[in-house]
């Protein structure tokens, strides 16, 4: 609270310094597209969820309960909260946790907001789920080293646990894993941030921000290139980049096992991340100064750098203070609590038109057209006409495929021999999608 009051008067107050200062600044910015950028930014009206774990107020109450509950760690002291504290936007403040050995994890812990609509879990995307990343942190001998068999024992014990997990799964009433998951799953998806300043202004009341913070906005959107990567009302393209810190960590290249991948982790959201400092996967900067301060002149120069970096940021002192007062209107004023949306059950991701084509286009991270039809013995041709570096996986019953790195201008074609429907993605940006259903050759 205090922290945050006194930021807010520094804010203005540099704001006014600024005004001063730079009053006749040499580059003047193109005018802010207003409307464009508050229909960009617009929160949704409701929750996705998916289809095979609906959520219920029984459920989410168990998950909320399970999120604290220290007997799913081995020792049975460490509960999901130790490390996703609420009132740290579900993160705990410290680059990186130490773990059960006494030595500080590979990664910082990240905040837990509106994660429903992620596409991918983990800094590298290695999760596809909430549901499977869920059992990951359990059984780690470094996080809870627990063992999911000896939890799930330990909770069928408990009566009342019993008649909640009833509760919450009438069709399959028993203490699961695959109920656990669920509970913790449908509960995560309700940690939705709630409606700060930059809301208000989004929604139509232009006095919402202050004169440096619109300012910021105009950076943001305009000359510094924060948008390209932190779009969307969550500030996040869902999509993996190097944005060139000293980190030897090798994040989403390994789990591909594209080199061109390397150094590269998932676009975190902006949320509420006044409350969850240090930041990046490494927790190597600590405030939002140092973060401004990377982009405009300590990004490391190597091949692996996203095409959506842009590699050289001129930024002067007042317009640096401008971006941090616009990140700073992103967050609640005191520790936010979650807004309840309502859930609806939906697939993430525009589903297109099939028509039948043999040849896909990949520019501006789209699959196009996004859904075809072949016949078995077809071969799909799929062209990076892109500015980017993309990864053409597929992976279903039956048949997997991984193109490596496709450069921009290479084509990757797949031959379809079995009737069925398949999935195409990118591996780096995970929200193409490419629906493929090949029917039985005549
Ligand atoms: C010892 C600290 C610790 C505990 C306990 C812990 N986590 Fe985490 N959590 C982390 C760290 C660190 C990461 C990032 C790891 C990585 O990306 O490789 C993470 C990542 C996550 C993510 C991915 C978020 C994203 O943006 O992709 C979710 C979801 C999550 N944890 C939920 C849970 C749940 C549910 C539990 C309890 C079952 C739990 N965590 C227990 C430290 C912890
Ligand atoms: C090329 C895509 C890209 C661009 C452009 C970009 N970011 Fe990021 N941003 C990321 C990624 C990826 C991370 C996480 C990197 C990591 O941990 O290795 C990140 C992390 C952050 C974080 C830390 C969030 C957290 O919780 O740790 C902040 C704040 C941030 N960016 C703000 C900005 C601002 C301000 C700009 C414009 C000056 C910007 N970003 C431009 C992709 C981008």
């Amino acid at each position: 609270m205090l922290r945050k009051g006194l930021s807010r008067t520094g804010r203005v107050l540099a704001g006014l310094a600024l005004a001063a200062l730079v009053g006749g600044a040499a580059d003047t910015p193109a005018p802010l597209d207003i409307a464009h950028w508050r229909q960009v930014f617009a929160r949704p009206d409701h929750t996705p969820t998916p289809g095979d774990n609906p959520a219920t107020p029984e459920k989410v109450a168990l998950g909320a309960k399970l999120f604290e509950d220290a007997r799913l760690s081995g020792a049975g002291d460490v509960a999901c909260a130790s490390c996703h504290q609420a009132e740290l936007s579900f993160s705990d403040g410290v680059d990186r946790h130490v773990g059960h050995d006494g030595q500080p994890l590979d990664r910082r812990t990240p905040p837990l907001w509106n994660l429903a609509w992620g596409l991918s879990f983990f800094w590298d995307g290695r999760a596809p789920s909430l549901e499977t990343q869920a059992m990951v942190p359990i059984e780690n001998a470094r996080e809870m080293a627990g063992n999911l068999q000896t939890a799930l024992r330990a909770l069928s014990a408990d009566p009342q646990m019993r008649q909640e997990f009833a509760r919450a799964f009438p069709d399959d009433p028993a203490v699961t894993q695959a109920n656990l998951a669920k509970a913790l799953s449908a509960f995560q998806r309700t940690l939705v941030s709630p409606e700060t300043r930059f809301d208000r202004w989004v929604k139509g009341d232009d006095t919402a921000l202050e004169p440096d913070e619109l300012a910021g906005f105009s950076l943001f959107v305009g000359k510094a290139g924060c948008v390209a990567c932190h779009q969307g009302w969550r500030f996040t393209d869902e999509a993996f980049h190097d944005i060139g810190l000293t980190s030897g960590d090798k994040g989403r290249g390994p789990v591909l096992g594209v080199g061109a991948a390397d150094h590269a982790f998932k676009t975190p959201s902006l949320r509420e991340r006044v409350w969850s400092a240090p930041y990046m996967h490494d927790g190597s900067l600590t405030t939002f100064e140092d973060v401004v301060d990377h982009y405009a002149d300590r990004v490391v120069q190597r091949s692996t750098l996203s095409a959506d970096l842009p590699r050289r940021i001129a930024l002067s002192a007042g317009e640096r203070a401008q971006l941090v007062a616009f990140l700073n209107t992103l967050s609640s004023d005191d520790p936010p609590r979650p807004a309840s949306l309502p859930a609806r059950t939906m697939a993430l991701g525009a589903v297109a038109d099939a028509v039948s084509a043999s040849t896909i286009s990949q520019k501006d991270r789209r699959f196009t057209p996004g859904a075809v039809i072949l016949k078995a013995g077809d071969a799909l041709r799929i062209l990076n006409d892109d500015t980017r570096v993309h990864n053409v996986r597929l992976d279903g019953p039956g048949k997997s495929f991984s193109s490596d790195a496709q450069n921009p201008g290479d084509t990757v074609t797949i031959g379809f021999d079995q009737p069925g429907h398949y999935d195409v993605i990118c591996g780096i940006h995970p929200e193409m999608r490419l629906s493929v259903d090949v029917a039985q050759a005549r």
